[in-house]
């Protein structure tokens, strides 16, 4: 068999060309990393969990009406997507304060913004994702006026579903970022919903106990990375409990 060509290998996942075209593979590799790459492990598991989630908000995601670039997953590290232009734009919902943002503003983790405030981040790692207003994405080009409501509306739309979702199995959603891409259909340009939605973007807390259930577990060492993403999985009903760490034999999970 022939071997398939890679298009970029990130900090998370890596790209494949795909079986059609405007189709990529993306595969959702074990690597955990944060504060801009400086501290990293692999997670067992992680990238079986990722694909698992990502693929289920986005599924939700399309039958609420909101694009996205899931196609269909493949196999447990795997999906089908669209290939998309991305937008170099980590979009950002904030619905409490946390992480950046309480060190930026002085504001208590968890304290309730007075709405969601969406905010966007420069994607370029070697600047540390910067964030960055509005009237740069406008002056650079990297989206124009028209997209930019578009994207502020999809990502509200984004942070109800999510929210939603969420509360129905015990969750605060804190805050969460995506990115968007472009897709062209003839002379038609639309955005959709591209990338990941996983633990590793939005910060999830129990909403009796306040145990986080997301990406600062790894970055604050609060315990087991891959058991509190289980723990996500196994409410929203999207896998087994105990995909990390298997006993006895082995689980069937397609
Ligand atoms: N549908 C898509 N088409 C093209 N590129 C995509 C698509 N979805 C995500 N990407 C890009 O693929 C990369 C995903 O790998 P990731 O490990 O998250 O990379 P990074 O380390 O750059 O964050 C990101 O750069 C993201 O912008
Ligand atoms: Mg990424």
């Amino acid at each position: 068999m022939a071997r398939r060509t890679k298009i970029y290998e990130g900090k998370a996942k890596t790209l494949y060309e795909g079986p059609e075209p405007d189709t990529l593979v993306q595969y959702f590799k074990d690597d955990a990393t944060a504060f801009n790459a400086e501290k990293k492990a692999v997670i067992d598991g992680k990238g079986v969990l990722n694909n698992r989630l990502s693929e289920y908000f986005m599924v939700g995601l399309e039958q609420i009406g909101v694009p996205t670039h899931f196609l269909k997953r493949l196999n447990m590290r795997e999906q089908l997507i669209r290939r998309v232009e991305i937008i170099p734009l980590e979009v950002i919902v904030r619905n409490f304060a946390a992480g950046s943002f309480s060190k930026r503003m002085g504001i208590e983790e968890g304290t309730p913004m007075p709405r969601p405030i969406v905010e966007f981040s420069y994607k370029d790692d070697s600047l540390g994702d910067p964030l960055v207003p509005e009237e740069y994405v406008i002056a650079f080009g990297w989206a124009s006026q028209q997209e930019l409501d578009d994207i502020v509306a999809l990502a509200l739309r984004v942070n109800d579903f999510l929210s939603g979702v969420m509360y129905g199995v015990g969750i605060k959603l804190v805050d969460f970022k995506i990115e968007l891409g472009r897709v062209y259909d003839g002379d038609f340009m639309r955005l959709v919903v591209a990338d990941e939605i996983s633990p590793d973007s939005c910060r999830l807390w129990d909403i009796e106990t306040g145990r986080k259930l997301d990406k600062d577990v790894f970055r604050q060492d609060l315990g087991d990375l891959a058991d509190a993403y289980t723990e996500v999985a196994t409410r929203l009903g999207v896998m087994p409990s105990n995909v990390t760490h298997p006993s006895g034999k082995p689980t069937l999970i397609n």
